[in-house]
């Protein structure tokens, strides 16, 4: 089985880990001329970023070629999913592509403008039980993508409604940061970064928001805590949390994420 996810602080990893297969970094495989992939089970996990999967596994669906007789989608969120296994379903869908079962996987929610991780991290969202769920689905090649109930689409409008007024990408409005004075030019940030999108200069971290997927790798491995966001968005509840997934090192996501050729 062959297994492809995007990660930013882990939890899409640690899932793709425990569904035993050939795992692979969707941000790496990217860079292969050949895109087309033969397996009995072909899977993709990532997170949802307002209810939708990231920029760059979207691009990379459209590309690949997927050649497999079972075709599925695992998605972790945090508090409100507003539907995201339909929504991946319709972008499948008009890549030209199918989904035979397309999940999501409750777990810690890592948006820190609304959440503590801490607060996060003290909660117990049965996520061993949800893998089981998901792991004997996929070992049965169960057909189902999973439905939006009136409240996730309810959800879903609003956000959408509140999106577009804005008149900005979402990931612009997302991550929008400063780098402080913190900063020890340490280059973590630049290593954990699946979009290559923060670069050192004379020592300092320097973001740019040219392809930034908005996962918060960068602000969440950053052992200083010298990313913060600008003024505009909501104020972080706990500027002193930061998060990682308990079951994933941060030299795995410097392997799935770096961009910098030092890897
Ligand atoms: C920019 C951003 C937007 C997010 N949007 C949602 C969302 O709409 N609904 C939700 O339940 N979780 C949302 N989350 C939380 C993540 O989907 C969740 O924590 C996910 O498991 C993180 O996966 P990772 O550790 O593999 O990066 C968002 C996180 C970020 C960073
Ligand atoms: S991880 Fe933090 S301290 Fe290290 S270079 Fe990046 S911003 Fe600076
Ligand atoms: S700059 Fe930060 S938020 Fe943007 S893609 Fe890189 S790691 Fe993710």
């Amino acid at each position: 089985m062959m297994i492809f996810y995007f990660t930013g602080t882990g939890n899409s990893l640690y899932v793709a880990k425990e569904l035993e297969g050939d795992v692979r970094s969707i941000p790496q495989v990217l860079h292969q001329k050949d895109l087309s992939f033969t397996a009995e089970k072909i899977g993709i996990v990532c997170p949802i970023y307002g209810h939708e999967m990231p920029r760059m596994v979207k691009e990379f669906i459209e590309k690949a070629e997927f050649r497999t007789p079972y075709f599925y989608m695992v998605l972790t969120y945090g508090a409100n999913h507003g539907g995201a296994a339909q929504i991946a379903d319709a972008f499948v869908q008009k890549a030209g592509k199918r989904a035979d079962y397309v999940t999501t996987v409750e777990m810690v929610d890592n948006f820190l403008p609304v959440f503590d991780m801490e607060k996060q991290m003290a909660m117990d969202k049965q996520v061993e039980k949800q893998l089981e769920r998901v792991k004997a689905d996929i070992a049965a090649c169960k057909k189902e993508i999973q439905k939006a109930t009136m409240k996730d689409k309810m959800v879903h409008k609003a956000f959408r409604a509140s999106m577009a007024r804005m008149k900005k990408a979402p990931e612009a409005i997302w991550a929008d940061y400063v780098v402080t004075d913190e900063c020890v030019g340490c280059g973590i940030c630049t290593r954990v970064c699946p979009a290559g999108c923060i670069q050192l200069e004379e020592q300092k971290a320097v973001h740019s928001e040219k392809n930034c997927q908005a996962c918060y790798a960068c602000i969440q491995a950053c052992p200083k805590k010298a990313i913060l966001f600008k003024e505009g968005l909501a104020k972080e509840p706990n500027p002193n949390a930061r998060y990682r997934n308990e079951h994933v090192t941060l030299t795995e996501l410097v392997e799935a994420n770096d961009q910098t050729g030092l890897c």
